[in-house]
């Protein structure tokens, strides 16, 4: 049996997208999440980590130079063994030398359709605000690769939610969080498969029950 791909998770909050995937984990799965990282003490993804079991431990970024943090971030993911990062939730940029040595083996997952309503200083509410300000109708969580800017790598996976008349941006936060914790365990399948197969992951797709009731049933739902 191929042994998982030793994971780490990169989170600043509370860490319901942690959750996601700590869910999905299973025996024989394609992953096992091994440490989870914060910039924050005491935040629910520590929590949550511990938990389950897991290394936990804050890194701190605010006022030190990148170049400690990531020598700080790449001995104790090596320590670890890791060989991938899923960013859920966390606010800092990941230092180059990070995305360097892990290249095209970061993923983040961001509430909204990039490349649209993404980069720098859109996080949380913000985001949500910016697509109801635009008029849009549609909007929905994407999941990336992460290299040296804000939501600038490509493109792995994409989930569509309806924005309705009437949304503020704390219902359409709540629907959209509510399809990422589907979404981002599903494309951390997908792709830790491919590595573990030596295989590039190449784009995840939705299956068609998910991608076509999916918004009727979201909307249903709320
Ligand atoms: C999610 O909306 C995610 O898309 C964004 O940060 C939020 C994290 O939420 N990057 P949680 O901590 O996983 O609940």
């Amino acid at each position: 049996m191929t042994p998982p791909v030793s994971a780490a998770v990169f989170a600043s909050g509370s860490g319901t997208n942690l959750r996601a995937l700590l869910d999905n984990e299973t025996p024989d799965g394609p992953y096992r999440i091994v440490v989870v990282i914060s910039d924050r003490k005491g935040v629910g993804a520590l929590e949550r980590a511990e938990a389950a079991g897991r290394v936990a431990r804050t890194i701190e970024v605010g006022g030190r130079p990148p170049e400690d943090v990531a020598a700080e971030t790449l001995a104790l993911l090596e320590s670890l063994n890791v060989q991938a990062i899923f960013l859920a939730g966390y606010l800092r940029l990941i230092p180059a030398a990070v995305v360097s040595t892990f290249r095209r083996r970061i993923l983040n997952i961001h509430p909204a359709l990039l490349p649209a309503f993404g980069g720098t200083g859109m996080f949380g509410k913000r985001v949500h605000e910016a697509v109801l300000a635009s008029g849009t109708e549609v909007s929905g969580a994407t999941v990336h690769y992460v290299d040296e800017e804000y939501d600038t790598g490509g493109i792995v996976g994409q989930w569509s939610v309806r924005v309705f008349p009437g949304d503020d941006a704390p219902a359409l936060a709540a629907r959209i969080l509510s399809v990422e914790h589907r979404l981002y365990p599903a494309v951390a399948d997908h792709v830790c498969e491919a590595w573990a197969a030596g295989r590039d992951p190449g784009p995840f797709r939705l299956s068609p029950a998910e991608s076509g009731p999916a918004l009727e049933q979201d909307s249903a739902s709320l």
